[in-house]
């Protein structure tokens, strides 16, 4: 088994995790969230989303929680757009990065942004060629990369063409979200060789959710054929409220644990981390759902009584 030397933790719970909650999470969390992540050393925070407050509203907030954070220095705070209203509006917040997002599958893509697969990259050619114009740096997004909820498996070179496309409109990198987290470790293989064959697998990130407990294989599998970026929430934020079972993205917390005891430098501090989850979990009366931060608070409680 390969594994790089160093990997990049994209953290996304702030916007990924957060934006299933059903229950409003205030601006002042959001905020404390995204800068004890960034105190932690995640090189990257994903802090909102400036996309339609009818569709998500637990992100009607973007360009608030984007004033109020103290943005450290070489730390990335990418926020999701889905057309130029959102490019517009992130650009006012001062965003310096964007990530725009497609699937893989036409029902996947119709349900989450309400047009074709087609239409979603015409949407995107001038958010990317804007934003590029003016020096934001621009992240890509496919969706459904394994298994869509509609639509069932999804055929890798479905993968491979649409994230062409995005790279091809500039993205600088592409992450590969397993949506449904029903990637297994050779599956997610065989998406990431006919991936890797349109985009240079050093340009792709992973992302996976953790439904199905096949997270941690699947990173390990993916890092074996050379990526080097995963995207993590802290706590294993996610998942929706009104399906039982569904599971948040993988929680950072596990997926450093993972790369510490490889040795793979990610510049991540655990304990921060870990009290980072913790803190989240109080706030939104959530249980912690990573078993690497449940065990670190336990021990911490220990030490403490
Ligand atoms: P639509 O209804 O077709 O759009 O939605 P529209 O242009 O007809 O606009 C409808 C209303 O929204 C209008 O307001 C617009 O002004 C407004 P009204 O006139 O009715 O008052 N609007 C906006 N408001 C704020 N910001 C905007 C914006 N755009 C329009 N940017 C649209 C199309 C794309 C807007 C909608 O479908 C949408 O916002 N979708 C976002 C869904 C979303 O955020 N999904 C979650 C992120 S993807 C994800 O989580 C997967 C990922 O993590 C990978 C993985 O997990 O695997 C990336
Ligand atoms: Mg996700």
């Amino acid at each position: 088994m390969k594994y790089p030397a160093a990997v990049r933790l994209v953290e996304v719970g702030p916007r990924d995790g957060l934006q299933n909650e059903a229950a409003m999470v205030p601006t002042d969390v959001k905020v404390e969230l995204i800068e004890r992540l960034a105190d932690a050393g995640l090189p990257a925070v994903e802090a909102t989303s400036f996309v339609s407050p009818k569709w998500v509203p637990q992100m009607g907030d973007a360009a608030e929680v984007m004033a109020r954070i103290r943005r450290k220095p070489g730390v990335s705070y990418p926020v999701l757009v889905p057309n130029m209203k959102g490019l517009e509006a992130a650009i006012a917040a001062r965003a310096e990065e964007v990530a725009v997002f497609a699937a893989a599958t036409e029902s996947f893509s119709r349900k989450n942004i309400n047009c074709s697969i087609d239409e979603s990259i015409d949407r995107f050619a001038p958010v990317c060629e804007t934003a590029l114009a003016k020096g934001l740096r621009v992240r890509g997004y496919v969706s459904v990369v394994v298994g869509c909820p509609y639509e069932g498996d999804v055929d890798p070179q479905a993968v491979a063409h649409v994230a062409k496309r995005l790279f091809d409109l500039g993205c600088y990198e592409v992450s590969l979200g397993d949506t449904t987290g029903m990637g297994t470790p050779a599956r997610t293989q065989r998406m990431i060789e006919a991936v890797a064959r349109q985009v240079p697998v050093e340009k792709l990130g992973g992302h996976f959710h953790d439904t199905f407990g096949q997270a941690l294989g699947n990173i390990l599998a993916s890092m074996d054929l050379g990526v080097a970026t995963f995207d993590c929430s802290v706590a294993g934020l996610g998942g929706c409220p009104y399906s039982p079972g569904a599971t948040g993205n993988v929680a950072t917390e596990d997926v450093l644990y993972l790369l510490d005891g490889l040795g793979v430098k990610t510049g991540v501090d655990m304990t921060k981390l870990a009290q980072a989850g913790e803190f989240i979990c109080q706030a939104i009366d959530r249980p912690n759902a990573s078993r690497a931060g449940r065990a670190l608070a336990a021990r911490a409680r220990r030490q403490a009584a």
